[in-house]
């Protein structure tokens, strides 16, 4: 059992979290969403800047939450690798900064591992191996989870990631920012059968399709032709039809793949992560597809899909349980693939 101090800095969330491998003692989240709503989306520099400022009283409120001090913990952890290179530099910085001071081993983490470990703060027994269907701003990916450390991806977006068009379609709507949230609450109040909205099917070359790529930006270019048009046509758009609409047919897209994925690799889990994995219309209608075939699962609780320390502080404790940790000479990488994840540590 180790105790980690984690720093999540990889866009707009200055995060810091404890856990006890995977007993959360605090999780302190630090939006920065209003410094960024004037400009309709992330401004690098001024993420960078946000966590500069915010970074260090998080660090204190933490660890005052969970009533420990350094001595109690055993490992200092930061988000290295993918995300906005100034923002993840912030954190890691300040980890090894800490590591140094403090005389701990530093723990660089991959953001995408630390969304498939959300998972495990609260399916305690939950053990690899199962499928992660990870859905966030950036990212839409199937991940067959091997073990700590060892990842495959099996299928990924062709263009859009879906949070990516959930906060684009709703930016055509003029729903503000971030777009996720508030095309789910409208959604809750329309009808999902109100319009046909095409699912966006990855051609292969030799006919037929990509079983688990999936693909957005049609998607999101049909909400555009129609919402143009009913702007033609009636005075009052029904934004609420038409989010629901868009909801439904992203759920169906991301479910029909995940399922089929965890039938062909033989996997009984399905494990869901990132900001996306917040959706109700998803959570609904993937729970309800997967019953029939018997296969578990596991959706995070609404303040672990976002982005958040607590589980990247639980990736670390489970590399530094195997005595995985990186040297101070680690870098922020804005692109990492998750099958390199082991090249963050010195093997022992
Ligand atoms: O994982 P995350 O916090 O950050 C990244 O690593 O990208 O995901 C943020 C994304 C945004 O695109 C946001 O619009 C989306 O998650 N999101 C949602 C919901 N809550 C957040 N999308 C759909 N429904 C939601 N309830
Ligand atoms: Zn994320």
């Amino acid at each position: 059992m180790v105790t980690v101090l984690a720093i999540e800095t990889s866009c707009d969330e200055t995060a810091v979290a404890i856990v006890n491998d995977r007993e959360v003692l605090s999780s302190v989240v630090s939006s920065q969403i209003a410094a960024h709503q004037p400009y309709g989306g992330i401004v690098p520099e001024v993420a960078s800047r946000q966590h500069v400022e915010i970074v260090n009283a998080a660090i204190a409120q933490a660890l005052q939450e969970a009533a420990l001090d350094w001595n109690a913990i055993d490992g200092i952890a930061a988000t290295c690798a993918p995300g906005l290179v100034g923002a993840l530099l912030v954190g890691l910085t300040t980890a090894k900064t800490l590591a140094l001071l403090h005389q701990k081993p530093l723990i660089g983490v991959h953001h995408l591992e630390g969304h498939i470990y959300a998972s495990y703060l609260t399916a305690t027994d939950l053990q690899p191996p199962f499928l992660c269907l990870l859905v966030s701003g950036g990212h839409t990916s199937l991940i067959y989870v091997k073990d700590c450390g060892y990842y495959e991806t099996l299928g990924q977006t062709r263009d859009d990631a879906v949070g990516e068009a959930f906060d684009k379609v709703a930016r055509l709507m003029h729903l503000g920012y971030p777009g996720g949230p508030v095309i789910d609450r409208l959604a809750q109040q329309g009808n999902p059968k109100a319009f046909s909205l095409p699912e966006g099917q990855v051609s292969l070359t030799n006919g037929g399709f990509h079983r688990y790529d999936s693909s957005f930006s049609g998607l999101k270019t049909a909400v555009l032709r129609l919402t143009q048009k009913l702007e033609q046509e009636t005075e009052t758009l029904p934004i609420n039809d038409i989010a629901a609409s868009f909801q439904a047919t992203v759920a169906k897209a991301l479910t029909k793949r995940a399922i089929a994925c965890a039938l062909d690799y033989g996997l009984t889990t399905i494990a869901v992560g990132g900001g996306v994995a917040a959706n109700s219309g998803l959570r609904q209608h993937l729970q309800a597809a997967a019953q029939p075939y018997n296969l578990r699962v596991l959706f995070p609780p609404l303040q672990f899909c976002t982005d958040n320390a607590a589980m990247i502080a639980c990736a670390a404790a489970d590399h530094l349980n195997r005595g995985h940790t990186s040297p101070l000479t680690l870098g922020a990488q804005s692109r990492m693939a998750i099958a390199d994840v082991m090249q963050l540590y010195i093997h022992m």
